[in-house]
């Protein structure tokens, strides 16, 4: 029978909450899911008060501020600071985004939820296991095929190729358009999801490589490609700005173009 509702330890409760110190004038309520797998306590929502002018105006300064000054617990990642590496993506108040490149000036005001990118398994905390989505990437063999021989310069492209690869190599694979696809939640096993689809086609597309048909083939599944339904929530997150549903319907014309 079809489960409708979460298994009993899988229910978030309230947790704990951590008050700002006295004096603080300018103060924001931070709503942040905590789960620690190893103590098999349920999953839990802590509420934690931070003097924003004792931090940065970004969600990542407000996470880093409560790690370091309130509660050493909790988990989460980040590298860069500047947008770059993808791995700060999470849910900030109902969207997947970065937090390092989210000010908090720019969500609605009252408190911020934070929670980990939806719909994967979580590790701890904020932390998901991103191995199937990595897995995906890795599926799509994102790197040159070329059947020439090794050439003694680069590899020269037209302007015009070149401008082919523009709206995908900027995607830094912070898994936050695949985590919000509602094709991908239910099949995220089968159906590679839009960062790995917007990736394939960067390597389909690129005047470069010899191995499009073969790229193509691989992706000739109904699962796989065809169980992306044009929902656009994808496009809609991307914090680059990228369109991993217009990749997705350009290899679906690739797909048909090549059988004319
Ligand atoms: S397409 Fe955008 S949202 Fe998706 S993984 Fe790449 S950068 Fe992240
Ligand atoms: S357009 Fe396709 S890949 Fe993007 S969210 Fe919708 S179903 Fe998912
Ligand atoms: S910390 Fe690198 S993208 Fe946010």
């Amino acid at each position: 029978m079809v489960e409708l509702a979460l298994p009993k330890n899988s229910q978030v409760k309230a947790g704990k909450r951590h008050k700002v110190a006295r004096g603080a004038k300018r103060v924001r309520e931070f709503r942040v899911y905590r789960y620690d797998p190893e103590t098999g306590e349920n999953p839990r929502w802590d509420t934690y008060e931070v003097d924003l002018d004792a931090c940065g105006p970004m969600v990542l300064d407000a996470l880093i501020a409560i790690k370091n000054d309130i509660d050493p617990t909790l988990a989460f990642r980040r590298s860069c600071r500047e947008g770059v590496c993808g791995s700060c993506a999470m849910n900030i108040s109902g969207r997947n985004t970065l937090a390092c490149t989210k000010g908090m000036e720019e969500l609605p005001t009252g408190t911020i939820s934070v929670s980990p990118l939806p719909h994967q398994p979580v590790i701890k905390d904020l932390v998901p296991d991103l191995t199937t989505f990595m897995a995906q990437y890795a599926a799509i063999q994102p790197y040159l095929q070329s059947d020439a021989p090794d050439p003694s310069t680069e590899r020269r492209q037209s302007p015009e190729e070149r401008a082919k690869l523009d709206g995908h190599y900027e995607c830094i694979l912070c898994a936050c358009c695949s985590t919000s696809c509602p094709s991908y939640w239910w099949n995220g096993d089968r159906f590679m999801g839009p960062a790995a689809l917007l990736q394939a086609n960067r390597w389909i597309s690129d005047s470069r490589d010899d191995h499009s048909g073969e790229r193509l083939d691989a992706l000739e599944d109904p699962f796989k490609l065809y169980r992306c339904h044009t929902i656009m929530n994808c496009a809609q997150v991307c914090p680059k700005g990228l369109n991993p549903a217009k990749a997705i319907a350009e290899i679906k014309k690739e797909m048909v173009e090549r059988k004319l």
